[in-house]
């Protein structure tokens, strides 16, 4: 059978751990050629490109700051010279801060608004420049999370992050279908990825965590991949502006004891 990705490339943000190295992964391991990224190129870098040629594809790793604007826009440019063209665009890279509402710093706003919305913002401008200029379709996948929908009570940037994600998504869809470009969110709950770390390691919290998840557990980092990997195929080809929930229940869940 003919793998899923074979002669496609995908850059996917923020890809040295958690959900987007388990995204690279999946990817690779059905033929697509992978666009890694990070702040910086490490040994959870390396490995991963190592990883990639040992599930017989190809991956290259370009480091760029997705907080600016001009980087996210040059990291899209970089990697379509990097294997002659990009079909596939995952903006995973994220960030949130936790803080009491009055709390938070101008400097943490910025922070989390311009990695999770900015950033992605442009990077999607700039894919799109270049799928209209070469006529070609695209597929973007936005890493939102639950709480595009529901509250985070002490993370309400985050929270405005992946609300306005979610916006920018439905709208894009409608503007960008006439191109053949498809754009969809998925939206992790509790996953057990670096971004959980603290939660995780706290029994108690992570004890009422898993209280508000009708099955019981979090999720992995592979359990999203394997969504993001259909949408990013021709098996979504008629899905444009939907949120993918992947979160063991949690987001219409509601129990009195
Ligand atoms: C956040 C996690 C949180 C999860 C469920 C995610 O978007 O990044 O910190 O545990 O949502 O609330």
């Amino acid at each position: 059978m003919m793998k899923r990705f074979e002669n496609k490339v995908a850059l996917i943000t923020g890809s040295s751990q958690g959900i987007g190295a388990a995204c690279a992964r999946r990817l690779a391991s059905e033929g697509c050629r992978i666009i890694l990224n990070g702040h910086t190129l490490d040994d959870r870098g390396n490995a991963l490109i190592a990883e990639i040629a040992d599930l017989g594809s190809e991956a290259v790793f370009l480091e760029a700051d997705l907080s600016r604007a001009d980087q996210a826009i040059g990291l899209v440019e970089r990697s379509i010279q990097a294997f002659g063209g990009l079909d596939i665009l995952i903006n995973n890279a994220g960030i949130e801060k936790h803080a009491d509402f009055w709390e938070v710093s101008e400097e943490d706003y910025d922070a989390v608004m311009n990695t999770n919305l900015k950033g992605v913002f442009f990077a999607i401008q700039s894919f799109v420049k270049y799928c209209r200029q070469k006529d070609l379709p695209g597929v973007v996948i936005n890493m939102s999370s639950v709480h595009e929908e529901i509250a985070f009570p002490h993370f309400a940037a985050y929270c405005a992050s992946k609300g306005g994600l979610k916006m920018l998504t439905r709208n894009l869809a409608s503007e960008l279908a006439p191109l053949s470009i498809r754009i969809n969110n998925v939206a992790p709950g509790a996953i057990s990825t670096p971004i959980n770390q603290e939660l995780m390691s706290d029994k108690e919290q992570l004890g009422r965590v898993l209280k508000n998840i009708p099955m019981g557990r979090m999720g992995t980092s592979d359990e999203v991949a394997g969504v993001v990997a259909f949408l990013a195929s021709e098996d979504s080809a008629y899905i444009t502006g939907s949120t993918y929930y992947i979160d063991g229940g949690l987001t219409y869940h509601y129990q009195e004891q």
